[in-house]
């Protein structure tokens, strides 16, 4: 077994963080050796300073992409703290469905990892517009940084047992099954989410226009205070005013840490500027 001293490991730490955000305290030695033995063994490192060597040396990204694809926690389910969703069918869509004119939604999961939130949000979408749905364009966009986690979402298949907790109305319309273990979100659903791989460290963010909402929920758990408020930050400038944030519940921003406004546990809004 390979072990990392703590030279190394602040070195790899301090990579991590500087590309991906994410912040590992010196607790998560045991985490960085697990997820990574098996990389080193593949390449017959025989420390993490030459896997270190190698990271920053390889030019083709793929070492990158290996990393952050075993660093990442893509850990979700269906209907995860679903009293969002239930708010932003009963409260964010009527409000846009008034003053949206164009009829150009745009929702952004950020960090959607396997795409439970992204189809649920587009489930939503189609059930709430129904017949004038073809009128709007209302599809979803999903980012991750890891491109394991976007195949998994992009072919939409899933273990039975993990889509029994969508409302039975949905999976009716919404999955089919694929065999007595394995169920698969229907085309129509898949073709209003659009899978990308997208790093949010990325400063500024490329987009042209701005986003309605913003759902960035239980990724910025693994940031610290100062990448958070970063992050917050470029969200705000990122949101049409008016529109709304939804981040993880455990997640929470204290008020000097953005200029969002609080609306309920992990949802914000960015208030008009006469205070709509
Ligand atoms: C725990 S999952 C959250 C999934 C879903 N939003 C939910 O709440 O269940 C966190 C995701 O954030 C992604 N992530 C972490 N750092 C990121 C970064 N810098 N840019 C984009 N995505 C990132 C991870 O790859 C992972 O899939």
């Amino acid at each position: 077994m390979i072990t990392i001293t703590d030279k190394e490991f602040k070195q790899l730490a301090a990579y991590i963080k500087a590309h991906y955000g994410i912040y590992l305290k010196n607790e998560k030695q045991a985490l960085v050796i697990g997820r990574l033995q098996h990389v080193l063994m593949d390449r017959n490192f025989h420390s993490f300073s030459e896997y270190y060597e190698y990271l920053i040396s390889d030019k083709t990204g793929n070492a990158a992409a290996i990393l952050i694809n075993k660093i990442s926690t893509n850990h979700t389910f269906f209907m995860r703290e679903a009293d969002h969703f239930d708010f932003f069918r009963d409260k964010v869509l009527p409000f846009l469905k008034n003053t949206v004119l164009d009829k150009d939604l745009r929702i952004w999961s950020a960090g959607c990892s396997s795409g439970e939130e992204p189809y649920t949000l587009a489930m939503i979408l189609d059930e709430y517009l129904g017949w004038d749905k073809n009128q709007w364009d209302a599809r979803v966009l999903a980012t991750d940084i890891s491109s394991i986690v976007l195949d998994k979402a992009t072919k939409g298949i899933y273990k039975t047992e993990d889509v029994l907790s969508l409302p039975p109305y949905w999976r009716h319309s919404y999955i089919k099954k694929l065999d007595g273990e394995t169920s698969v979100i229907s085309d129509k659903i898949k073709n209003d989410v659009i899978f990308r791989q997208f790093n949010l460290m990325n400063n500024p963010f490329p987009f042209k226009k701005k986003f309605h909402v913003i759902f960035c929920r239980n990724v910025m758990i693994y940031f610290d205070a100062q990448t958070k408020r970063e992050l917050i930050n470029k969200f705000y400038d990122s949101i049409e005013y008016g529109g709304y944030l939804f981040i993880g519940h455990s997640e929470s921003l204290n008020h000097e840490e953005s200029k969002f406004r609080y609306i309920m546990p992990a949802v914000y809004r960015k208030e008009y500027l006469n205070g709509r």
